[in-house]
């Protein structure tokens, strides 16, 4: 059992804040205005504080905000609560913009990718990219007719990756390690792929498998 940090208030951070109470982990959720969480809060039995207060009683960090304003929340939650930690990335690097024909607009380029910006800008964090190729909904114990879903997930430290994988694991899915920081620059577009069919087609019930 760890103590999980969760940076975000939205439907990602919420889901994954009850996935990883529900598999036995002990949990918190943050906020700029914890205020605002306390009927999820009492709901779910989570208690929620803001990004400072989470990062320092974490030993385990779950990043949930908006690509746009990452940095942001990393910087409010302070770096000396990230030295040395594992911070699982779930965010994409959606712009502004809105879709063009069910297709997101990124704010990176093909030879870029948000996690490896944050990864600079923290190079004592541990960051590993994970969750972020599916929606909220199936995040925690997914259940596809196709079976077992698989998540790509990658990252430069070796531990904070082991780690990543058994969560992965115990939350019902196929792990694919794609290697190091670099590998979020093909992962994070999965979620433009994962998208489509829900602008085009409203659908948002599926997810990727890797078959060999
Ligand atoms: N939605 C999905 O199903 C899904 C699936 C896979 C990946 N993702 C990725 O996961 C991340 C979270 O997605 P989401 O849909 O749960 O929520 P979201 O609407 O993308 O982000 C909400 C969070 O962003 C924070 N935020 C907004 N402006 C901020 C600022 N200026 N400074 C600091 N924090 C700020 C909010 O903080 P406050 O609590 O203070 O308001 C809130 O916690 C995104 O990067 C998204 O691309 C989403």
């Amino acid at each position: 059992m760890s103590k999980i940090g969760i940076l975000g208030s939205a439907a990602v951070g919420q889901a994954l804040a009850r996935g990883f109470k529900q598999h036995g982990h002990e949990v918190r959720i943050g906020s700029r205005t914890p205020a605002k969480l306390a009927e999820f809060s009492a709901s779910a039995g989570i208690a929620a504080g803001t990004f400072a207060e989470v990062a320092s009683w974490a030993e385990v960090l779950v990043l949930a905000v908006k690509g746009t304003v990452a940095e942001d929340a990393l910087r409010a939650a302070g770096a000396a609560s990230l030295r040395g930690k594992l911070v699982i990335d779930t965010t994409n690097p959606i712009a502004e913009a809105p879709p063009v024909d069910g297709v997101l607009a990124f704010f990176t380029g093909p030879n870029d990718s948000l996690m490896e910006r944050l990864q600079a800008a923290y190079p004592e964090a541990r960051f590993v990219k994970a969750f972020s190729s599916v929606g909220n909904a199936l995040m925690v114990n997914p259940k596809l007719e196709g079976g077992p879903p698989t998540m790509f997930y990658c990252g430069n430290d070796a531990a904070a990756k082991a780690a990543v994988r058994s969560i992965l694991e115990t939350f019902g899915w196929e792990p694919a390690d794609m290697g190091t920081a670099v590998a979020a620059r093909a992962i994070e577009p999965l979620c433009q792929l994962w998208c489509i069919p829900g602008f085009r087609e409203n659908t948002w019930r599926h997810a990727f498998r890797l078959l060999r």
